[in-house]
Formats: structure tokens, sequence, C-alpha cells
């Protein structure tokens, strides 16, 4: 038997603004210690070897962050806060249940396309 894949890859954006950047970010003064926490519970429950948190840059979602992107089932979670971390890793991460009201609308997050697809758009 083979070293196991992870189960999930938790991408969380770590993009801040440079100061009088009018474009908001991720993490700022009251949302910089949301990655910390995150991965303090993942270890605290002893699922870091099958739970990957990984910090990113700029996922372009910035007016909905904090964002933060699980994988597999591009599940984009927006507004972060502890509370709403601790319900996903509960409820998603562990149950399997991803938690739909803290994830991004259709709107703002639809069906991807592929890059062969893109390609064949820039070429007209
Ligand atoms: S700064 Fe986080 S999505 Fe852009």
């Amino acid at each position: 038997m083979g070293i196991p894949q992870p189960a999930f890859y938790i991408f969380k954006c770590e993009q801040s603004s440079p100061p009088g950047m009018p474009k908001p970010s991720c993490v700022n003064a009251q949302t910089r210690e949301l990655y910390q926490y995150m991965s303090n519970k993942l270890m605290v429950m002893g699922v870091t070897t099958t739970v990957h948190p990984i910090r990113t840059a700029c996922l372009n979602r910035c007016q909905m962050g904090p964002v933060m992107l699980i994988e597999p089932g591009h599940h984009m979670y927006i507004g972060l806060t502890k509370e709403k971390i601790d319900k996903i890793i509960d409820e998603h991460i562990i149950k399997g249940n991803p938690v739909k009201e803290y994830i991004i609308t259709d709107e703002y997050w639809d069906e991807a396309i592929s890059p062969l697809k893109m390609m064949e758009m820039a070429q007209g």
C-alpha cells in the first residue's frame, strides 16, 4: 500500500493590500489570525496528514473576502470568521457536507471554462 493522498486541500487566501490601496483584500488587522486558527484546529484534531491547509495569494474574489477554496469540489467559502471555519471543518471536512450558506453564489462562481474552450474562444 502506498502513501495515501490527502483527502482535502484548503487554499486560504492570505493576500493583504498595501497601505492606501482601495481594493479590499482577505487579510487585514481583523482577519489576519484566521489561517493560524484553522491550521491549529486541524492540528488539534489530528487530521493534518489528510487535510492540507495552504496559504495562497489572491483567489480573485477579493470583494467577498476572507475566502478559502476547498478541493476537491471547487467549494469557495466567503466572508470567513472563526465561527464559520469551525462549522466548515466540522460539517464539510469531517462529515462531508459542504456548508451551503457560506459558499459563494453561482452568480460569482459559475461553471469553469476548460482551457481548450478558452483557447477556442480567444481564436474566435
Ligand atoms: S485578496 Fe483574497 S481573493 Fe483577492
